[in-house]
């Protein structure tokens, strides 16, 4: 697979099956996570990543909790939508029965830089994740919904106090789920 066909053909996933990635794979996936570009080379990124059943239990005790806090939300967004406000919250509960799943977090150190250049320079550590990892058919989703549900700070105290604030967290996983590509818009760029 080329780069344009992994752009093209990556699909947030969220069911997986319970084929464990191998070690080497993951690896190869975190070491692509580092080659992405940051702002004055800071490299402003720590990643967690829960593998064993033990550590993926005390995630999912969390992500309990976090599917519960955005019920409400997810009600009136999708309110004509039962079944997404279903298949939402099974997914935030259960991280899709996901073999992997990694905690992403910002560096501590003080940045001289701004924290939209951190951000930045993560979610593109983030991307280079997903792609590498769908490159191996390992399928993926990005989320942000311990940080919508504010439990952001409980689950960087649980797996990584001596780092910064947790930005996302991200599924990886073998799938035989093929989610239809959402409609892209049109017009998001000129030529000039
Ligand atoms: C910053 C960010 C946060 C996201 N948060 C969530 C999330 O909390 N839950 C979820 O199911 N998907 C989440 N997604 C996945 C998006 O819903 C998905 O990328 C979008 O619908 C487009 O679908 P595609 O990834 O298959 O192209 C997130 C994606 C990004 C980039």
């Amino acid at each position: 697979m080329n780069v344009k066909e992994a752009i093209k053909t990556r699909r947030s996933v969220r069911t997986y099956s319970d084929t464990p990635i191998s070690e080497e794979d993951l690896v190869d996936i975190l070491e692509c996570g580092c080659c992405a570009p940051s702002a004055v080379n800071l490299q402003p990124w720590f990643f967690v990543a829960i593998r064993t059943p033990e550590q993926m239990k005390r995630l999912c005790a969390v992500m309990g909790q976090v599917s519960e806090k955005l019920i409400p939300t997810l009600e009136s967004q999708f309110s004509k939508h039962p079944e997404v406000v279903q298949e939402t919250t099974a997914f935030i509960r259960k991280l899709g029965g996901a073999p992997v799943c990694l905690l992403v977090f910002q560096e501590k150190p003080e940045y001289t830089k701004t924290a939209n250049s951190i951000a930045q320079s993560v979610a593109a550590a983030i991307e280079n994740i997903l792609l590498a990892a769908w490159e191996k058919n390992i399928a993926s989703c990005w989320l942000t919904a311990p940080l919508e549900a504010g439990m952001d700070e409980k689950l960087r105290r649980a797996f990584a106090p001596e780092h910064g604030a947790l930005m996302a967290v991200v599924t990886l996983g073998y799938t035989t789920a093929e989610p239809k590509a959402p409609r892209r818009k049109e017009g998001r760029y000129v030529l000039v």
